[in-house]
């Protein structure tokens, strides 16, 4: 069942009132940046916050666009990677933009993946106050996920995102293009949270990913135009109902209370990629489903052998290296920030397309779930 209308251009919107904004997707957008950026700015000049991986790529094409709109620009390069969310970059950064000239009334771009658009949209949620943000995401993760809804936040030894605020962008512009020069297993790992909206609530939407994904990882424009529109509908539905995840947003965390552990468990390092840790982890979610008696085994093989076809861990075997045993694994379940007033929330499934949030999980049914997968009889 192949039925994307394969179109240049999806335009999605957040409604969120007063400060509801526009996601323009397609192959080109960035060519047309300027267009649709100038309508956002008070005065013609923008600050781009981006990192030393994506500005030799695509820097200079984002320039050329504003310059053709008489936008006048300047830009703050920080280094690509994980570490770039922290206290000490968010400081430099945002004395960077001070020196850069942004005043309360200017917008700054993010331009990048999740790194950039967490901590630049943070800067742009302290800086004088609060300046706004365009998202730029060149990421399929940031495309489909990070870039829409709002949070923005730095790590701490303490945990990651545990320093943040909620700060929607004035719009969001997902160039499809750019997602062409993503290293193959970034890319994969992006492609983990396109099928989440499937298993949420849209099991139409799976089975098209079941059939199209190769289409996807060979970036077939229409193919993956459908599947970025397709998650950013379903995303922006979520946070126009519950905006700073209070009830239904906790959905969106399909596969991460399990992925945060496998995450934390190889210390957030290259052998796990987060996408990655997602992945494992929404299998997890619907093995423990079904191991609970909620689920259907054969909608649990459905998702991993999709996964794994895909190219994504589905067994703690699939990742490299040692695991720690099971009480360790307890231990940063527990620390997770998904606990909620002492229970442990986690959300399951009741079959494909059927997530929802179980607000006390048993312990003890967590901990022998945990220690079967790592030593199956
Ligand atoms: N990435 C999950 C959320 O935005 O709520």
């Amino acid at each position: 069942m192949s039925h994307d209308p394969a179109p240049s251009r999806t335009l999605v919107n957040v409604d969120l009132g007063q400060r509801s904004y526009p996601i323009h997707i397609g192959e080109g957008v960035l060519a047309e940046a300027g267009a649709l950026i100038a309508p956002h700015l008070k005065r013609p000049f923008t600050v781009i916050v981006t990192d030393d991986n994506v500005a030799p790529l695509h820097l200079d094409r984002l320039g050329k666009a504003l310059e053709a709109a008489g936008i006048q620009h300047r830009a703050v390069i920080v280094p690509a990677g994980e570490a770039s969310k922290s206290f000490a970059r968010l400081e430099s950064l945002c004395r960077d933009l001070l020196a850069a000239g942004v005043e309360r009334a200017d917008t700054i771009l993010a331009f990048g993946g999740g790194v950039i658009g967490d901590l630049a949209g943070f800067a742009a949620a302290i800086l004088r106050r609060g300046v706004d943000f365009i998202q730029l995401p060149t990421t399929v993760l940031a495309q489909v996920d990070s870039s829409v809804g709002g949070k923005t936040g730095i790590n701490t030894p303490e945990g990651k995102n545990l320093i943040g605020a909620f700060h929607q962008p004035k719009a969001v512009l997902a160039d499809t293009g750019v997602l062409e020069t993503l290293p193959p297993r970034q890319f994969r790992a992006g492609y983990a949270e396109i099928v989440k909206y499937g298993l949420i609530d849209n099991p139409e939407f799976f089975e098209w990913c079941e059939q199209n994904w190769r289409r996807v990882y060979e970036g077939d424009t229409g193919a993956l135009i459908h599947a970025v529109g397709v998650s950013c509908r379903a995303k922006a539905a979520i946070v126009a109902r519950d905006e700073r995840e209070s009830g239904c947003r906790a959905l969106l965390n399909l596969g991460h209370t399990f992925g945060h552990v496998l995450e934390a468990a190889t210390s957030y390092s290259d052998r796990l990629y987060h996408g990655e840790g997602v992945a494992a982890g929404m299998a997890l979610a619907f093995r423990y489903s079904v191991a609970a008696g909620l689920c259907s085994g054969q909608d649990a093989g459905r998702v991993c052998n999709h996964l794994a076809a895909a190219g994504l861990p589905v067994e703690l075997a699939d990742i490299e290296g040692e695991l720690p045993d099971t009480d360790s694994l307890m231990q940063l379940m527990e620390q997770d920030k998904k606990i909620a007033g002492g229970k442990l929330v986690l959300i399951l499934a009741r079959g494909i397309g059927r997530a929802f949030i179980a607000a006390d999980v048993p312990r003890g049914e967590v901990r022998d779930f945990l220690s079967e997968i790592r030593e199956p009889r």
